[in-house]
């Protein structure tokens, strides 16, 4: 009986142990809406499956979009990655692929520009993450055409899905100008030009890429 006991003791704080071991998810993320993250919600992305088990096409439009910025650095976009663990298996430091059509399909790399934490004292806490999109990234997704996918993973294997909103203006500009003072046609002509450049940079872009996977080397192992 005590043996028994004993056991089930060692059993539940082993399991427990192993629940509570390095989680970390970008926030927001795809799938948790209305509420705060929590440890469970983070999901172990693979090549298989970038958002983890969380389902795209039902939740994309349920999502809080993080919006999508010119700089003068290009095009980006900034989250939160939130650990619920210390240490190397709570790291904030990720690699992140994007996926434009917002089907979870189209994947390709992105450059972290701003990473986070690879093994944070804190048990839980918040890096923000800027992720430079590839040249030319213009957002199709969800059922406003405007969405972007990115599948964020850290060097501890967890992570999710978060989505991210280009406003017209944002389509893959540069610069970041709004033109406003031009008469409307030579805007609409630039406009235009521009489309044609923007779709042609995308076809380079795909043809460049082959299917590519996450930085993060984990990102093809099986965990757990
Ligand atoms: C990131 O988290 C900090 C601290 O909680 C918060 O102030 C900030 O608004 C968040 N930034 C984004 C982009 O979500
Ligand atoms: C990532 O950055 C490198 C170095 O600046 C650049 O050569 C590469 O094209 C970038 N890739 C993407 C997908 O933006």
């Amino acid at each position: 009986m005590k043996s028994t006991t004993l056991f089930t003791t060692l059993l539940t704080l082993a399991l427990g142990a192993l629940h509570a071991s390095a989680h970390a998810m970008p926030n927001p993320a795809l799938g948790i809406t209305g509420r705060a993250l929590q440890r469970n919600d983070a999901q172990r992305p693979s090549d298989d499956k970038p958002c983890g088990n969380v389902d795209i096409a039902s939740n994309i439009d349920k999502a809080t979009a993080i919006p999508v910025t010119v700089g003068k650095d290009g095009t980006s976009v900034s989250f939160n990655m939130t650990n619920f663990n210390g240490g190397g298996d709570g790291s904030r430091k990720v690699s992140v692929m994007i996926d434009p059509t917002g089907t979870g399909k189209n994947f390709v790399k992105a450059n972290v520009t701003k990473n986070g934490d690879p093994a944070p004292k804190e048990n839980t806490g918040s890096d923000l993450i800027t992720v430079a999109l590839p040249d030319g990234t213009k957002c199709t997704g969800g059922k406003d055409k405007n969405l972007c996918l990115l599948s964020v993973k850290s060097t501890a294997g967890f992570g999710a899905c978060t989505v991210a909103s280009q406003l017209a203006s944002t389509g893959a500009a540069k610069s970041g100008k709004v033109p406003c003072k031009k008469n409307r046609r030579a805007v609409a002509t630039r406009a235009a030009r521009f489309l044609r450049a923007q779709a042609r940079a995308l076809e380079r872009e795909a043809e460049e890429q082959e299917r590519s996977l996450h930085g993060n080397p984990l990102f093809a192992t099986t965990l757990l």
